[in-house]
């Protein structure tokens, strides 16, 4: 068959604990990542002749090898020549539903979903963690997007233990649409501010990560305890996007004392986003940050926890 159709879910953090410099110039980091209903579609299918062509509608989309699904399919005709030359050019058609420059992994939503589904189009018969070390050569969120579900990441985020997946937790997400936060910007920022409280990773990052493991965050994920989940949420990248982003605070405190389980800013920002047991709460929550900052540019999203990252769609 020559083309296949994929869903590519977002991901919010529940948990972004930032331990220390790495020597291949990352960050080490611990994460608790949850995959979201809300999802890309993304088509693969092969063309005649050579190239890839990236296709997308949304304007702020680059159509060229700056898009990270782009790269994904450049990579993987790098590193399998001959089921390129045999099944020729890549078309990707990306339909983009996830806010772009969001803090929701939509680019490495992309990729992770090009991956697969090129490895499908050429029968290359990859296995997950193959396609999930390809997709580490890209970026550090790409391996979580393939697999999804809920999962504790380490190292640059792309060590990942699967853990037992939250189900029936609703998240209302916000965001500003014309403002976008480099996570680059955020990550060297954060270094220039509170890099002299990192920990020397040689003698207590493997502590520090053994204390998580058994902490209360794993603990109340292991027990489902959504009320606790609400309470241990965090992100130390808040520290230094809230400051500079008035907008995104006035947004958090707005969504945190519109009710739900507990608030957090996701990944680099800047989206913001509000757990719930039921989709109703969700709604209303939603409604009420709309009511209490009536600005066209606030993007208010319900969505559901979803128990897996890349999904394969009938064509
Ligand atoms: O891996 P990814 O391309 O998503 O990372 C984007 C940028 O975020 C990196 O270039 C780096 O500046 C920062 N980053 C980091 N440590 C990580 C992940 C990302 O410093 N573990």
């Amino acid at each position: 068959m020559g083309l296949y159709k994929l869903r590519a879910a977002a991901k919010i953090n529940l948990y972004l604990e930032i331990l220390g410099h790495r020597s291949d110039g990352f960050h080490e980091l611990i994460m608790v990542m949850q995959s979201l209903d809300l999802a890309d579609r993304v088509t693969v299918k092969s063309h005649v002749g050579s190239g890839i062509y990236l296709h997308c509608d949304h304007p702020q989309v680059p159509k060229d090898h700056t898009n990270l699904a782009y790269r994904a399919a450049a990579l993987m005709a790098q590193t399998f020549p001959q089921a390129a030359a045999h099944h020729g050019g890549v078309d990707i058609t990306i339909d983009k539903k996830i806010p772009i420059g969001a803090g929701l992994a939509g680019g490495s939503a992309d990729a992770a979903a090009t991956l697969v589904g090129i490895d499908l189009l050429w029968q290359l018969g990859l296995t997950q963690q193959e396609l999930q070390d390809l997709g580490a050569q890209l970026g550090s969120d790409i391996p979580f997007c393939i697999s999804g579900g809920t999962a504790l990441a380490t190292g640059r985020g792309e060590q990942l233990d699967t853990l037992h997946g939250l189900t029936g937790l609703y998240a209302v997400l916000g965001k500003y649409n014309s403002l976008s936060v480099s996570t680059p910007w955020a990550y060297q920022t954060y270094r220039a501010q509170f890099g002299e409280t990192y920990l020397d990773l040689a003698t207590m990052g493997a502590d520090r990560r053994a204390a998580i493991h058994s902490g209360p965050m794993m603990g109340a994920i292991a027990h489902q305890d959504s009320a606790k989940i609400g309470q241990l949420l965090h992100n130390d990248l808040e520290k230094v996007v809230l400051p500079a982003h008035p907008a995104v605070t006035e947004l958090k405190t707005a969504m945190s004392q519109a009710g739900g389980l507990g608030t957090l800013m996701s990944g680099s920002g800047p989206t913001v986003f509000t757990l719930t047991q039921t989709q109703s709460e969700a709604e209303a929550i939603a409604q009420q940050v709309k009511a209490h900052l009536p600005d066209p540019d606030l993007g208010l999203w319900v969505t559901q926890f979803a128990p897996i990252g890349v999904q394969l769609m009938p064509a």
